[in-house]
């Protein structure tokens, strides 16, 4: 296997985490490479193949693979994301329990009227930066579907607390810090509700969120810690209000690709379906995620020793030539022809949703984009003012370097 000789290679993967693990490989002529991050041997690899591999449980494990900067702040500690086999399943199974299909388009609903709510501001405002603004729309909708109590004074405080939590993860210095502390100030919050169910104070409906996870038994029938209850909760809360990059990016594709618009605005069957999955093929979001190698193995003659950090390229993986023609190009039509794999379309990871480590959220996702598209097509008028559009690569996640400007707001019936 191609060794990068690098001393640490964190600084080349934060100079461009989405781009570097594929540019390696296009260099060393591989799908894989390894070497030292964070001063650890790691396995980089990408590709559809590569992605069926990585979700090989046998072969793969969770715990203790992400680094610790990354747990403290996007993930928080103890929760799914690190556990592996029984343990994993149980917990993952809460989780799913809430993806119902009503329940999803609840949260689409709550999300529309959300909408409706704050483009009445929005149309007093000279200018609104979208990617700011759907984080307070996403933070409303997704705590009332989990029944967690947001007074109106402190809509705009927990929405930046949720929204440090991943848009400052992957910063330096100061600003990763102001996303540690969000997070320790976002599991005091949903633990002192959490001691509120279980002592009755607070009694949110049979089935909400808030009550299926405070109340949630392990594996041993015993009630999770109530810190590991607030991990688990928030990460509902967070990644919901992470949608806020997809929005954004929604927004940037109608702007650049009028005729995607069009076709939109027309309501052409499917053609809405087929335009969210580009979004989230063509834009970077989530760069690549980790595991460590179960038990050693040999796989197309390349040797992954026990313990060994893998990481995988899900960005690379969705602009892979071999899957995807013209990979740089963004074209929504490609999804008439695709085969449905759950391994080279991997924005919020591959495999199984119920047995492996695939996004829990992923349903929801494509109803709100594609809810908020709808909204952004028929039910708003804008107009998009000069502004640098350029998507920064090297920002995580990245984004449209104006964050999304829109002006003359106006609602349509
Ligand atoms: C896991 C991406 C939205 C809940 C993941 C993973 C990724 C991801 C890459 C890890 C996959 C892996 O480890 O193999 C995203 C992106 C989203 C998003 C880009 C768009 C904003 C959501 C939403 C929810 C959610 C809306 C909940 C409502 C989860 C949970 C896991 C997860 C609970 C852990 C699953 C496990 O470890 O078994 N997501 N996600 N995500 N996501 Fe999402």
């Amino acid at each position: 296997m191609p060794r990068d000789a690098s001393f640490d290679l964190a600084p080349d993967l934060l100079r461009a985490p989405y781009e570097f693990i594929g540019d390696r490989c296009r260099h060393y002529g591989t799908d894989l490479f390894e070497g030292r991050l964070l001063l650890q041997r790691t396995i980089f690899m990408r590709g559809r193949e590569a992605a069926r591999l990585f979700y090989d449980q046998d072969r793969f494990m969770r715990g203790g693979a992400m680094p610790e900067p990354i747990r403290a702040t996007l993930l928080g500690k103890g929760g799914v994301q690190g556990l592996d086999d029984a343990a994993h399943r149980h917990r993952k199974q809460m989780f799913m329990a809430l993806m119902t299909p009503a329940r999803i388009a609840q949260l689409g609903e709550l999300t529309a009227a959300a909408l409706r709510t704050e483009v009445e501001r929005w149309a007093r405002m000279e200018q609104v930066v979208l990617y700011d603004a759907m984080q307070e729309v996403l933070t409303r909708a997704v705590c009332a579907w989990c029944e967690v109590p947001l007074p109106e004074a402190d809509v705009a405080r927990r929405s930046r607390d949720l929204a440090l939590m991943f848009d400052a993860a992957g910063a330096v210095s100061a600003r990763h810090w102001q996303s540690r502390l969000a997070r320790w100030r976002g599991e005091g919050w949903i633990a002192e509700l959490v001691r509120q169910v279980r002592a009755g104070h607070l009694d949110p409906p049979a089935q909400s969120p808030l009550r299926a996870i405070a109340l949630h038994r392990d594996l041993k029938g015993a009630l999770l810690p109530r810190r590991i209850v607030a991990v688990e909760l928030l990460n509902l809360l967070r990644p919901t209000v992470a949608i806020a990059v997809f929005l954004t990016f929604i927004a940037h594709a109608l702007h650049r690709h009028p005729e995607c618009r069009r076709r939109l605005e027309a309501g052409e069957a499917g053609y809405a379906e087929m335009f969210v999955q580009e979004v989230r093929r063509f834009y970077p979001f989530f760069p690549a995620v980790a595991a460590r190698v179960r038990h050693g193995f040999e796989w197309q003659g390349y040797r992954f020793p026990r313990g060994r950090r893998v990481i995988l390229d899900l960005y690379g993986t969705n602009h892979d030539p071999r899957s995807w023609e013209a990979p740089e190009e963004f074209r929504p039509e490609r999804f008439l022809e695709w085969d449905g794999s759950p391994f080279n379309l991997i924005p919020q990871g591959g495999g199984d949703h119920d047995l492996g480590h695939r996004c829990a959220g992923e349903w929801v996702t494509i109803e709100l984009m594609k809810v908020v598209t709808g909204f952004l097509v028929r039910h708003l008028a804008y107009e998009v003012p000069e502004q640098d559009l350029r998507i920064d690569m090297a920002r995580l996640p990245a984004l449209p370097r104006s964050g999304f400007v829109i002006s003359r707001v106006r609602p349509q019936a």
